[in-house]
């Protein structure tokens, strides 16, 4: 049996992890995967994160089973910090999630228990994990234009056109905010565009929040969302709290589901649990338990959104600092956009072959569709990626 396998093929953002992890160059510059990493190149655990653990050593006193959605306080902390006070809760129905892919494929699990020949429309690009979790559920999929490669900024002429071509119960998936791997991304007002236009269409917006807190700030991240939650009748979140909590490894994240009306048969939310039970039965606690008490106590709360600003204010100058060197080198302002996108990455419009030449000639470790993470660089290494990127001749 086992040998009638396949070998599939490798991620593209996790063999570049290990790529790099093999590279014996002192200098070389790991822009990949999307993790956050401080000035020294450490992916620190947050200051409040370190206190509810200690707290939660102390205060814990069994590891016994919690429940199949979770802890309901942290599906209330989660919902109030995504939707804020936008809809009533009485229409949710949510889940803990292995982290943010648990909930993404959750979410399409439950897409495809409601309706298998469910068309989902994706942004081109997208998180390349979308597209095979789409493909593997066997779920009908077409894509929407989503990035100008000349502008490096959104096509939204070109994403409305494309959707012009979705059907009532087909579902959009949308990123919140900090769009992977493109760093460009929807304004409010163009949020309201495709608001109207999901409600004309009937279609179901999806949103993947992964990254709120690292754009614009907490509120401002999620303003997309609230807009989206406050017009439509139905709409599915996944969200993660792997990187604005810092915990990766703990596979933190949530599955909201909105209905029309309130969920007073409680299917919905039947529904979330029985796909938990059937997947993995009880999602992981501890990360989960450390987000609730971080959100639910004033000071540790406070201390980790210092923190998360810290972070994201971090990389919007380290944009600024890269901007204003390739500005200097090019005599141009051909990479203006990368200060205007927001999040994590920015994708710079290299070819594969300048990707590769700036991997084999200086070490600069980024996706080969030219996607960078910005918490990559530091002070030290940003003059050593613009000078690759000239020499490139990106
Ligand atoms: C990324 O896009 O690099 C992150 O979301 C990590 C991952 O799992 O791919």
């Amino acid at each position: 049996m086992l040998s009638n396998l396949k070998t599939h093929p490798a991620d593209k953002i996790l063999a570049l992890m290990a790529a790099f992890k093999e590279d014996p160059r002192e200098n070389k510059v790991d822009l990949g995967v999307g993790v956050y990493k401080a000035a020294d190149g450490t992916t620190p655990i947050m200051r409040a994160e370190n206190t509810a653990e200690k707290q939660l050593w102390e205060a814990e006193t069994t590891k016994s089973y919690v429940g199949l959605i979770g802890d309901p306080a942290f599906n209330t902390a989660m919902r109030d910090l995504i939707l804020g006070n936008v809809v009533d809760d009485a229409r949710l129905a949510s889940a803990a999630t292995p982290g943010g892919t648990g909930a993404v494929r959750q979410a399409l699990e439950l897409v495809k228990l409601a309706n298998p020949d469910t068309t989902i429309w994706v942004s081109d690009p997208t998180w390349p994990n979308h597209l095979t979790i789409i493909k593997y559920l066997g779920l009908p999929m077409q894509t929407y234009r989503y990035f100008d490669n000349a502008t490096r900024a959104v096509d939204f002429a070109g994403m409305m056109h494309d959707l012009r071509h979705a059907k009532a119960g087909d579902v959009v998936l949308l990123h919140g905010c900090c769009h992977n791997p493109t760093g460009a991304n929807l304004t409010l007002d163009e949020w309201g565009a495709v608001a109207d236009f999901i409600q004309a269409s009937g279609a179901v917006p999806m949103i993947d929040i992964a990254y709120q807190g690292f754009g614009d700030g907490l509120d401002q991240d999620a303003a997309g969302t609230r807009l989206m939650a406050s017009r439509l009748p139905e709409m599915l979140i996944a969200a993660s709290c792997s990187k604005n909590f810092g915990i990766y490894r703990e596979r933190t994240g949530i599955l909201i589901g909105m209905s029309e009306t309130a969920d007073i048969d409680g299917v919905p939310q039947n529904n979330l649990a029985f796909l938990n039970r059937q997947n993995f039965s009880f999602p992981p606690d501890h990360g989960s338990r450390l987000v609730t008490m971080i959100l639910t106590d004033p000071a540790l709360r406070a201390d980790w959104q210092a923190e998360l600003e810290e972070v994201r204010t971090g990389m919007l100058s380290l944009r600024e600092t890269l901007a204003g060197e390739l500005r200097q080198r090019t005599n141009s302002d051909k990479f203006d956009f990368l200060a205007d996108h927001r999040g994590m990455f920015s994708r710079l419009g290299a070819t594969p072959d300048q990707v590769k030449a700036m991997r084999e000639d200086h070490g600069i470790y980024m996706v080969g569709d030219s996607r960078l993470n910005i918490a990559g660089i530091n002070a030290r290494t940003v003059p050593i990626l613009a000078e690759a990127i000239v020499a490139a001749g990106v």
